[in-house]
């Protein structure tokens, strides 16, 4: 089992401070960084390979490297911590635990594109971790990790924490930079992307807390010593897996990038309770099509998900037994896209509605012949034909979960009720 990186600080008494922070070794990163170019340290991340953990996978250093040299407005970093995927719950270990490691990533994307300036845009419920974020900025103001004169280089940067507005949309990267600057968090066309267009219409870095987070251990340790970790040259690095559901040990896991799946449900966490067994594993939070038991004997990397059909997401696993209704989980889903969409598009704004009402009078026992080509059919309209991805991470999941476990949804119209009444809640 790899050494823990990103979760050094857990359970930690007082890990959270920057005395324990630099106990462990912290801000070396940053020192190092300073004596180095932007180009380099923008190197030496698109060498480590490590890519965005905020959902899409992209490579982080190639994103940098977007960031145009000679733009006369000021650059920014922003860091998403909006962390709304449902079964998502990995991002707020880091705030709460090792904020500086935060600081001290969002500090070295400064250097590596000239900014002077970081937000952090947290989720607004996360009022613990805004407590905690907000301390370790003062606390590195103080001590001139963060200022006018950063650890004596000359160099300025400062970081910002920003309350997030209570929507799961503002976690999408435009949504977010239209929040973050006091708009409604309506998602933007993309072109422009962030780099060229951001935070106040200005070239912007955007990266998810666990990506930021991995940046010092990687300026620190190297690129090499980053790539060593985990099977598959281009998953590198560990990750955090949030593990809920039907498992005896839920947690948060870190774990090398390419871990079993069937192991980290098995052996991580403890297996399924009350000698039940698995119906179905999302692997990488709600917008994730599920996983069948006969399909996870897999490894938890972006390419191997991919392939099958699902994503690796945040990495958020959600194990479902089978005392679990099919048809209820989906309609879930539904409930909770329909809620979220801005309603700027109509295959979304639409269909998201129409899944989810044609979804309730199934599980209602009021289904009709043919509502499941309806919504198969509602699903491939909503594909690839909006603004951002949240129609597609609606459509994704319902399509799947419509055809791997079609024989549920067909009972539960022929006979008018759930065929499991009585053995679920
Ligand atoms: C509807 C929606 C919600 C999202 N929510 C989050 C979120 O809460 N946190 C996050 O990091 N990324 C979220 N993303 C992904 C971001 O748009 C963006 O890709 C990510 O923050 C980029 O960071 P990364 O490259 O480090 O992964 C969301 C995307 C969509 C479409
Ligand atoms: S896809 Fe949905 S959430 Fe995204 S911009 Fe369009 S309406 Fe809004």
């Amino acid at each position: 089992m790899v050494e823990p990186i990103l979760t050094r600080a857990v359970g930690v008494e007082g890990g959270h401070l920057l005395s324990s922070y630099l106990e462990r070794g912290g801000y070396q990163g940053l020192k190092k960084a300073l004596s180095m170019t932007p180009d380099s340290i923008i190197d030496e991340v698109k060498r480590s390979g490590l890519r965005g953990r905020g959902g899409a996978g992209f490579p982080c250093g190639l994103k940098w490297s977007f960031v145009p040299k000679d733009h006369p407005k000021p650059k920014y970093v922003v860091c998403n911590a909006d962390e709304g995927e449902p079964g998502t719950f990995k991002d707020k270990v880091i705030l709460e635990c090792d904020p500086h490691m935060l600081l001290e990533g969002m500090a070295i994307a400064c250097l590596s594109i000239g900014a002077e300036a970081g937000y952090i845009y947290v989720r607004g419920e996360f009022v613990r971790a805004i407590k905690i974020l907000e301390k370790a900025v003062r606390e590195a103001r103080r001590d001139g990790y963060l200022g006018r004169n950063v650890m004596g280089s000359g160099k300025k940067i400062d970081i910002f924490v920003h309350s997030g507005a209570g929507a799961y949309i503002c976690g999408e990267e435009t949504g977010l930079l239209e929040s973050l600057a006091g708009h409604r968090g309506h998602p933007r066309l993309k072109p422009p992307f962030p780099a060229v267009v951001g935070a106040f219409d200005s070239p912007t870095i955007l990266n998810n807390v666990e990506t930021l987070a991995c940046v010092p251990h990687i300026i620190t340790r190297g690129a090499d010593w980053f790539t060593s970790i985990g099977p598959n040259p281009k998953n590198t690095g560990t990750k955090l897996f949030a593990v809920s559901g039907h498992v005896r040990k839920p947690g948060v896991y870190e774990l090398p990038m390419g871990y079993n799946l069937k192991d980290l449900i098995e052996k991580v966490c403890g297996g399924i309770p009350d000698g039940r067994s698995i119906k179905a594993v999302i692997p990488g939070g709600s917008s994730a099509p599920p996983l069948k038991p006969e399909e996870i004997d897999v490894s938890l990397d972006f390419d191997t998900l991919a392939a099958m059909g699902t994503m690796l997401g945040s990495g958020a696993v959600i194990v479902v037994d089978d005392s679990v209704c099919m048809v209820k989980l989906t309609q879930r889903i539904t409930r909770f896209y329909a809620h979220e969409s801005c309603g700027q598009c109509s295959p979304c704004r639409e269909g998201t509605h129409w899944l989810d009402l044609i979804m309730k009078r199934i599980e209602e026992g009021n289904g009709r012949e043919g509502d499941l080509e309806l919504i198969l059919d509602i699903c491939q309209g909503m594909m690839g034909t909006t603004i951002c991805v949240l129609s597609d991470a609606c459509a994704m999941p319902v399509k799947a979960f419509v055809e791997k476990y079609r024989d549920e949804f067909e009972a539960h119209i022929s006979r008018g009720r759930c065929p499991m009444r009585g053995t679920h809640g």
